[in-house]
């Protein structure tokens, strides 16, 4: 089997990001609640993608890539952390956003503007037709003597996962530092590969540990991370194999992708009031609606030792906030 560390990264993110309890949650719930800080990864407002970009820009550098494309919703945290890699590594960057949602210029939107990222809408829900579109514009940046390359959304392939798989190695010597042995981590899925990645470094490092995703949409993530484990393992040359039915998931995307949800409002207040950490309303607060969810229904057994990964995704608060301020409970 090949090492992770035999893969071309860059040294992007600031690491190791910070784990520590959280002690009134953790009151709360009768566990003991800890929280991985990937939101304190280091550039544009942080967040989980940076993980992933360490290796999928760095394969780009390798194959002599000068403008990177990459796609998402009209706020997508992974598109601006893209372009805030890029300007790091002083390549162009085409953030190609789906008109969909809050497109106004709030929140990730103008983070994209001070980066400099060039940003095209495209008037579509389907990601086939944006790839499509993204695939046009590398024609033509190929006629003008370019070398484009393009990153699927969320930076969800097998390589990118990668990047969550050493996570889970960074936690493991993170958490024996603590004398704490983990049983349960609690992550969000929202295209997948940040889950792919944790359950592959579980299954290699971490046999004990319950990795559990929450759907922040209605997508079939059992599927969807299945596949990217596979394909990572694959990338390792590991004879590692799981099937969709393998996988922890609980469904807690209340209306859909980006509508925040009561659930999620309420357990950003909780968070907030709690610990004075701060979450969003299209990922991270919904993913603690979950977890909270998971706890009254008796998921965890009293005392276990959970972590929680907090992905980033501040921008989006930003941009959504106001819908969380009328959902007010
Ligand atoms: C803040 C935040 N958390 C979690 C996720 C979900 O990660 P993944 O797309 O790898 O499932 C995203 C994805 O965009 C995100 O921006």
């Amino acid at each position: 089997m090949k090492e992770i560390t035999a893969f071309p990264r860059l040294r992007l993110a600031q690491l190791p990001t910070p784990l520590h309890r959280l002690p009134n949650i953790s009151a709360m719930t009768g566990l003991n609640v800890y929280i991985k800080r990937d939101d304190m990864t280091g550039l544009g407002l942080g967040g989980n993608k940076v993980r992933k970009l360490e290796f999928l820009l760095a394969a780009a550098l390798e194959q002599g890539c000068d403008v990177v494309l990459t796609t998402g919703g009209a706020q997508s945290n992974h598109a601006m952390l893209t372009a805030a890699c890029c300007n790091r590594l002083g390549l162009s960057c085409i953030l190609v956003l789906k008109k969909r949602g809050v497109w106004t210029r709030q929140g990730n939107q103008l983070l994209d503007d001070l980066l400099g990222a060039e940003v095209r809408f495209v008037d579509t829900d389907d990601y086939g037709q944006v790839y499509a579109q993204m695939e046009e514009i590398c024609q033509e940046l190929r006629q003008q003597g370019h070398k484009p390359c393009c990153i699927p959304v969320g930076g969800s392939v097998g390589l990118g996962a990668l990047g969550y798989a050493l996570c889970v190695e960074e936690i493991l010597a993170q958490t024996a530092a603590m004398h704490v042995q983990l049983d349960h981590m609690i992550c969000c899925a929202g295209s997948g590969g940040t889950m792919a990645g944790i359950v592959l470094g579980a299954l290699l490092y971490a046999p004990q540990l319950k990795v559990t995703g929450i759907a922040i949409e209605p997508d079939d993530f059992a599927s969807i991370v299945a596949r990217l484990v596979n394909e990572a393992a694959a990338l390792l040359e590991s004879p590692l194999h799981i099937q969709p039915q393998d996988l922890h998931l609980y469904d807690c995307y209340g209306e859909g992708y980006a509508i925040p949800s009561p659930e999620g409002n309420a357990a950003i207040r909780t968070m907030a009031r709690k610990e004075g950490l701060i979450l969003d309303p299209v990922y991270t607060g919904k993913t603690f609606a979950g977890f909270l969810e998971l706890c009254e229904k008796g998921y965890f057994a009293p005392g276990s030792n959970v972590l929680f990964l907090h992905s980033g995704g501040a921008g989006g608060l930003f941009a959504l906030g106001e819908q969380v301020l009328r959902g007010r409970l």
